[in-house]
């Protein structure tokens, strides 16, 4: 997949269905995660509905044995602030689904802190991603993560970068709060910048519900919070044909 590094620009790869992106997105993560050399391979999971079949297959006998476990690190675009045994949570799910089923080591499971103070369990998440890009500040040609993964919410929500809200105007922090004005449980997320640095930004979407949303996106409408995600590296939309109005 080639395409250009912002929602405008980025290369569409339309699919039949939500099934079709799941097996595309764990054929293609897996190669990806294969080729990286020099270090670990650095993703940012989300939550959603067609990420939890793509971890369902990448935890099946097909990709188990084959996906590099021991040199991949994951970490997390966003999550609830409610405990990990909530149904809420997404590393709840991604633990159930995934994790719990591969031969991952533990240190390489990053999951969002969700107790104490919110912006306190911002920065220790952005001294863990410190820890592992090796800086504490972001360098162009130098990226962050090999893979983000996103989705889109009806209201053009991404991660838990949510309309009207404060960490839309973050430049700085790599993590940040955010407390929805039209969605339940205040968030930790990964801010515009964090996202940035990326060699791909990928996004899952699937459904009829998704072709309004996907249309301002894509036309660049300001008051979308998506349509404001750019990567220095290649910006990807995996869609299935209801939500790419095919
Ligand atoms: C989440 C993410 C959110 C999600 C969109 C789309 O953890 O759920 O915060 O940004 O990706 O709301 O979700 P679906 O793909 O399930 O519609």
């Amino acid at each position: 997949m080639t395409g250009g590094n912002d929602v405008k620009t980025g290369a569409m790869v339309v699919l039949p269905d939500a099934e079709a992106i799941a097996q595309y997105m764990a054929k293609w993560l897996t190669e990806q995660a294969l080729a990286k050399k020099g270090g670990p391979f650095v993703i940012a999971l989300s939550g959603g509905s067609t990420p939890k079949r793509l971890y369902q297959i990448l935890a099946s006998d097909e990709y188990r044995d084959r996906f590099p476990w021991a040199n991949t690190q994951f970490f997390f675009g966003d999550e609830r602030f409610v405990p990990d045994s909530d149904p809420a949570s997404n590393y709840n799910m991604v633990e159930s689904e995934m994790l719990a089923h591969v031969p991952v080591p533990p240190a390489n499971v990053h999951p969002m802190p969700t107790s104490g103070d919110p912006a306190q369990a911002a920065a220790q998440y952005q001294t863990e991603l410190e820890k592992v890009y090796g800086g504490t500040v972001l360098e162009p040609g130098r990226p962050l993560f090999d893979v983000v993964m996103l989705g889109l919410g009806d209201n053009g929500h991404t991660a838990s970068l949510f309309p009207r809200q404060p960490v839309l105007r973050e430049k700085k922090l790599w993590v940040s709060t955010c407390v929805p004005d039209d969605a339940p449980h205040t968030r930790l997320t990964l801010t515009y910048p964090a996202i940035h640095s990326s060699r791909h930004v990928v996004f899952m979407l699937a459904g009829p519900a998704k072709r309004e949303a996907f249309a301002k996106v894509r036309a660049g409408d300001p008051a979308e919070p998506a349509s404001h995600i750019t990567t220095e590296g290649e910006l990807i939309w995996l869609m299935d044909k209801a939500a790419a109005g095919q």
